[in-house]
């Protein structure tokens, strides 16, 4: 499974930020996971540099832009020569900022462009009764689909992280039979883009609450492919518990 950890902008210190990633290498050389972290973008380089780890960097967002006149932007070959092999975009967060498909689409294809692998964000923002959330999922992986290659769309990671059940706690977070139908409601999207086989090639991700007391849970059986973690991973006790409880 993947386990990729979110630090949004809860590390605000170098110290911490060391301490969580050398915890992250050593969790990863004994785990049979793959263990990505995504540290604020000040301190990608110097985290990821020199890495021999198991564990992989990835950016929690890039520039819209390549590189030029174009002050405080990170580009993705900037995340690419800091260290990072993946590129979170479009997360709800960045999107409540104004972020919509279209530019969502022009990072990933930057991302992509700099041979790095997107992790594309995507997910409702509430459940109604009549399912308008169901379209809404639709036009959001749509919309970015489309304009990609078949080798493109076979690149990129789905989170699928509902907005609803973002930064509450385990209790809150999504029930592993709605997760289970979600999972294969993204595989049938996917099918309008990618022969019904290569469908399971591509990654599913779950995001939301995700704590060591649901992640096990929601692995088992619902098939996903693994996680996309914010709180609970910037915390060291509960890092190491979500990999720990992975194991068993
Ligand atoms: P959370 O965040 O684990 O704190 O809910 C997940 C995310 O937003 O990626």
């Amino acid at each position: 499974m993947i386990i990729a950890t979110n630090w949004k902008a809860y590390v605000e210190s170098v110290e911490k930020a060391k301490k969580i990633s050398t915890l992250a290498k050593r969790l990863a050389s004994r785990s049979s996971h793959e263990i990505i972290i995504a540290p604020p973008a000040t301190f990608l380089g110097l985290l990821a540099e020199k890495n021999h780890s198991k564990v992989s960097f990835m950016a929690q967002d890039i520039s819209s832009m390549t590189g030029g006149a174009h002050t405080g932007e990170i580009t993705a070959s900037m995340a690419r020569n800091s260290g990072a092999s993946y590129v979170l975009v479009g997360h709800s967060e960045r999107r409540t900022m104004g972020e919509n498909n279209e530019l969502v689409t022009k990072k990933l294809q930057h991302i992509l462009a700099q041979g790095l692998t997107p992790v594309l964000c995507v997910g409702e923002s509430e459940r109604d009764e009549d399912g308008s959330y169901l379209t809404f999922l639709r036009e959001e992986i749509t919309d970015v689909f489309e304009p990609l290659t078949r080798k493109e769309r076979l690149q990129v990671v789905i989170a699928y992280e509902p907005i609803w059940a973002i930064g509450k706690k385990a209790s809150e977070s999504i029930t592993v039979a709605d997760l289970t139908e979600m999972v294969l409601y993204i595989r049938k999207i996917l099918t309008e883009f990618l022969s019904g086989r290569a469908t399971n090639n591509v990654r599913v991700l779950y995001g939301g609450s995700v704590e060591p007391n649901n992640i096990r849970t929601l692995a088992e059986g619902s098939g996903i492919d693994g996680f996309l973690i914010g709180h609970a991973s910037v915390e060291l006790e509960s890092f190491s518990a979500l990999v720990k409880e992975l194991e068993v």
